[in-house]
């Protein structure tokens, strides 16, 4: 196995550290990385720009349907696009974080994103992250990887992030809206966040991002051998 066709699937719930870590395994490995939760929330910024109903399954594929979502990749990190425009920043903001589990628990929408998904893996190696991709994108991945942390780790990140970021952040507040998605995410009918049986599951509560890059790399390298 090379480099070039290697596929690494990053699950977990929301700030366990998957696109930090996924971003720098990509960067090392020179693999292309797929943020696939930008896809979700990229969906969700353009239905609440249009005034489109996320609880209307049959709208808001309609709107997918008709709408590109790309990737970047520039010297700042990665970019995301919808219909050429950039979005990157946009899709970050608490409107979108608040709405977009509502707009992941349609199945048709998530058969239409994990098709288009699996097309982006189809002929390259990447480190893809996100809830399902170890269970239902990438079943045959080469790594499955399930990253974990408490809530109240995970809202202390987030809350940083969003503090570097301008945005404003309330510690508590985050982590009853962190504790209420990780809920939704794992409860919904369709695809929810459940470890693989094959995944390697990473307690990252107490473990730096390095530390956590290598003993995912360690397990790479194992592998490749
Ligand atoms: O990882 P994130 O916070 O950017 O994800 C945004 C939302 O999308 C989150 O509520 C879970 C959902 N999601 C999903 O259901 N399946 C994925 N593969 C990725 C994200």
């Amino acid at each position: 196995m090379s480099n070039e066709s290697l596929t690494i699937a990053i699950d977990g719930p929301a700030s366990s550290g998957k696109s930090t870590v996924a971003k720098r395994i990509a960067a090392d490995l020179n693999l292309i990385y797929v943020d696939t939760g930008a896809m979700y929330r990229a969906l969700t910024y353009k239905a609440l720009k249009d005034h489109v109903n996320i609880k209307d399954e049959k709208a808001l594929l309609e709107l997918l349907e008709n709408t590109i979502i790309s990737f970047e990749k520039t010297e700042d990190g990665q970019r995301v696009f919808i219909d050429g425009k950039e979005v990157t920043e946009d899709i970050r903001q608490n409107n979108v974080t608040n709405t977009v589990s509502i707009v992941a628990a349609h199945a048709r929408v998530r058969s239409e994103l994990v098709k288009r998904q699996q097309k982006m893996a189809q002929n390259n190696g990447v480190v893809m992250d996100g809830r399902d991709i170890g269970t239902v994108v990438l079943p045959d991945s080469d790594l499955k990887i399930f990253l974990v942390a408490s809530v109240k780790e995970r809202a202390e990140r987030r809350h940083k992030e969003n503090k570097s970021k301008g945005i404003f952040s309330d510690l508590e507040q985050l982590k009853k809206d962190i504790a209420e998605r990780d809920y939704k995410d794992s409860t919904r009918d369709t695809s929810p966040l459940k470890q693989a049986d094959d995944a390697v599951r990473i307690d990252t509560t107490k473990l730096s991002i390095d530390e956590v890059v290598k003993t995912i790399e360690n397990l790479i390298s194992t592998k490749l051998k």
